[in-house]
């Protein structure tokens, strides 16, 4: 079963106040990124209440941009979680040894281990490209990453555009595909990545009956702008339904090279109290990795979305 925290499960904080004052913030594409992929948000305080109109404005920049980039933002657990929460009810990772302490909706992304020499964070997230929680019956709407503590070198994610990447698609393969459903399990890439990092847990009945697989389209239309978006990825997605295995593993790897072109990515570098909010539906992401000999830690929220169409 999928854990899920409504809105009205939790009483209102500071940050939720639709009559505040607009605060001035300005939305301008990030550098480095072709195409609209990417915009920072500058002159923002998610400390401060947040009112109508603003968020107005960053509702549609995560539509246009599909990866926002709040720089500088000091806001506690609390206040992520509560921002998090207007875009819609928040996602518990399964992996429940990983929950930020008195934070649930919380997923601790950091290689770093306690004195015990036990990890505090899930280190090997985002190994592969992917789409946050696509294996659930309703993937995630989008997530949002807060940087705690940063290496000194590596520790970059870079996104990819799936609406880009289903447009320059040749037409006959966009035929082919467009009545096709694929699966995704959580569980297709768990013990490789397992006996990479034995840290991670070994899954009990109820987490892998909290993990069954999903179908979903191949091109799933984005619900609230309706443009077109490839909807699969390497971690995740395991076969075609309906397809021979050799059959679908081709078209799969295809679609895998096509959805990560370089020219549709943004490779996201960093800052102190950056927090970044990207739309699951619309891109991949991946994390680039961080040196053994360097500590990364970041905090994220997921937020639930649609049964995909
Ligand atoms: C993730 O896949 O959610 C984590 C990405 C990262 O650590 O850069």
């Amino acid at each position: 079963m999928s854990a899920v925290l409504s809105p009205a499960s939790v009483s209102p904080s500071a940050t939720v106040d639709a009559d505040a004052a607009p605060q001035g913030l300005v939305i301008r594409p990030v550098a480095g990124s072709a195409g609209p992929l990417g915009a920072e948000v500058l002159g923002l305080d998610l400390s401060r209440p947040l009112g109508r109109e603003d968020f107005a404005r960053i509702h549609r920049a995560h539509l246009d941009h599909h990866v926002l980039v709040f720089r500088d933002q000091r806001i506690t657990p609390q206040q992520h979680v509560d921002f998090s929460r207007r875009f819609g009810p928040l996602q518990i990772h399964v992996l429940k040894n990983f929950q930020l302490a008195g934070h649930p909706e919380i997923l601790i992304v950091s290689n770093i281990k306690d004195a015990a020499g036990q990890p505090i964070g899930l280190g090997d997230a985002g190994h592969y490209w992917h789409s946050d929680l696509s294996y659930k019956d309703k993937p995630s709407l989008g997530s949002l990453l807060h940087a705690q503590e940063l290496p000194g070198e590596g520790g970059d994610t870079l996104f990819a555009d799936q609406h880009a990447a289903y447009d320059a698609l040749p037409e006959a393969l966009k035929e082919r595909i467009a009545p096709l459903r694929a699966e995704h399990s959580y569980l297709a890439k768990y013990e490789e990545l397992r006996a990479r990092s034995p840290w991670r847990p070994k899954l009990t009945q109820a987490q892998i009956a909290e993990v069954a697989p999903s179908i979903h389209p191949v091109v799933r239309t984005h619900p609230e702008t309706g443009r077109k978006a490839l909807f699969v990825s390497e971690h995740f997605t395991t076969r075609i339904v309906g397809l021979p295995e050799d059959e679908s593993q081709a078209l799969l790897a295809e679609l895998f090279a096509a959805s990560v072109r370089p020219e549709f990515t943004y490779r996201h570098q960093w800052q102190p109290h950056d927090l970044v909010f990207w739309d699951n539906r619309s891109v991949t992401h991946l994390a680039a990795g961080t040196p053994d000999s360097e500590r990364r830690k970041l905090y994220r929220t997921t937020i639930e979305g649609d049964l995909p169409f």
